[in-house]
């Protein structure tokens, strides 16, 4: 008589949004996924603020699934579960970004599989490609619009929305939280920054990746792109993900950053992984020095009375300052009169020290405005 192989049990922490939507697709395609592994996965427990018993759920499970969000208490669950000798799938970016160092830690202490698919830009496989499909490419940068919510406001605004109004529908659409606050100040993407620096470079990030001559630069900031760039073309509340190096020129990854079903589908992804031996948590943290000062072209934006010797004192400082400009515009006349510049690359300090003195000349009429521009193109 053969017997049945038991079924791969999951405990799943949170029933929201990812959670119902990852409870749903496990069920759709638990028969598939026992086709081709050889074991079903099911439910084994669920706990919410009203329901489960996270002791109970943890004994009664192979792996345990944490969508719950915020530090505690779901801090104390993973590093339970992982001390029980059990794998955890976590979609927790704040989870991972502020404490992924003790998590990796005690699981490569444990010896179990810790997998994060979904904290980072949703259904873009960024992490798994960064693990394991480019774990032996030295990588040199990574340019990503892991930010749904205001990716989605920009690209209202570019169709002549004001912030506010952009906002207000990508509330009304569901992409924004009733709180935006930790979409627009870029909270949300520093924290997802940081765990891909952190897989991409090795060097634990705790907020805010570019690796400098033997250093890393991280940063969260609005860019102009040229329109050849990979991620000019990302619009609405995609994300995408762009990692450059020597060895394979640019790859590009996007697609849904956020939605149940999209991120519930990530997060199942990755209990698959862990039911096939999927790859083992990031290895210790290397000790690379961080660079604060970085090299970038800027778009620089004067709002300036229209008088002789206006562009030849900007000019004058800029050049004092190490700061050489590749083109310029001068639009309006009288009060109205603007100077649009992009310049080459430059050391940030160089440019915020030049416009600080810009702005002190008493023909200035508001505060310089500068936006990094990236204007590399890969041949
Ligand atoms: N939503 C997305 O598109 C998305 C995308 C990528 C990553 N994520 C990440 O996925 C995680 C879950 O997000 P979500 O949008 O699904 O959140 P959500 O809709 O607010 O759901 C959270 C769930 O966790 C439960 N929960 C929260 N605190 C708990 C506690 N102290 N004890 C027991 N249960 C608790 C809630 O219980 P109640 O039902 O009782 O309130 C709810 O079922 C977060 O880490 C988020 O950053 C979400």
């Amino acid at each position: 008589m053969s017997s049945e192989p038991a079924p791969f049990r999951v405990g799943l922490l949170g029933h929201g949004t990812v959670g119902g939507a990852f409870a749903e697709l496990l069920s759709e395609r638990a028969s598939e996924i026992e086709r081709f592994n050889g074991r079903r996965p099911t439910i084994s427990g669920v706990l919410t603020r009203s329901r489960g018993n996270f002791e109970e759920i943890l004994a009664q499970s192979d792996l345990i699934v944490e969508v719950m969000g915020g530090i505690e208490p779901a801090r104390d669950y993973v590093l339970r579960t992982i001390k029980a000798g059990k794998s955890v799938v976590s979609a927790n970016k704040q989870l991972l970004s502020q404490y992924g160092e003790e998590l990796f830690e005690t699981a490569r202490k444990q010896d179990v599989r810790l997998r994060f698919e979904a904290a980072v830009a949703g259904a873009v496989p960024v992490v798994r490609v960064l693990e394991e499909s480019l774990s032996a490419t030295p990588i040199d940068r990574i340019h990503g619009i892991v930010n749904g919510t205001t990716n989605f406001i920009l690209t209202e605004m570019t169709q002549g929305s004001t912030y506010a109004d952009a906002l207000a529908e990508a509330q009304r659409v569901g992409y924004a939280e009733a709180d935006p606050s930790d979409d627009v100040s870029g909270r949300d993407a520093a924290a997802k920054m940081a765990i891909l620096a952190r897989l991409a470079f090795g060097t634990p990030v705790h907020l805010g990746a570019e690796r400098r001559d033997g250093g890393l630069s991280v940063s969260v900031h609005p860019t102009f792109l040229y329109s050849g760039h990979p991620l000019a073309a990302v619009s609405g509340p995609f994300n995408a993900i762009t990692v450059e190096s020597e060895t394979i020129t640019e790859i590009t990854m996007s697609g849904p950053g956020a939605g149940g079903r999209q991120t519930a589908s990530a997060v199942l992804g990755d209990v698959v992984s862990v039911m096939t031996g999927g790859a083992r948590p990031p290895a210790p943290p290397l000790a690379l020095p961080f660079v604060g000062d970085i090299e970038s072209a800027f778009y620089l934006h004067l709002d300036v009375a229209d008088r002789p010797g206006v562009l030849a004192s900007v000019t004058q400082v800029l050049g004092e300052h190490g700061v050489s400009i590749k083109s310029v515009v001068q639009r309006g006349m009288g009060d109205a009169a603007r100077l649009v510049m992009v310049t080459h690359p430059v050391l940030e300090s160089g440019m915020l020290a030049a416009i600080e003195e810009i702005g002190e000349f008493d023909f200035i009429r508001s505060a310089p405005r500068t936006i990094r521009v990236i204007e590399k193109e890969f041949l």
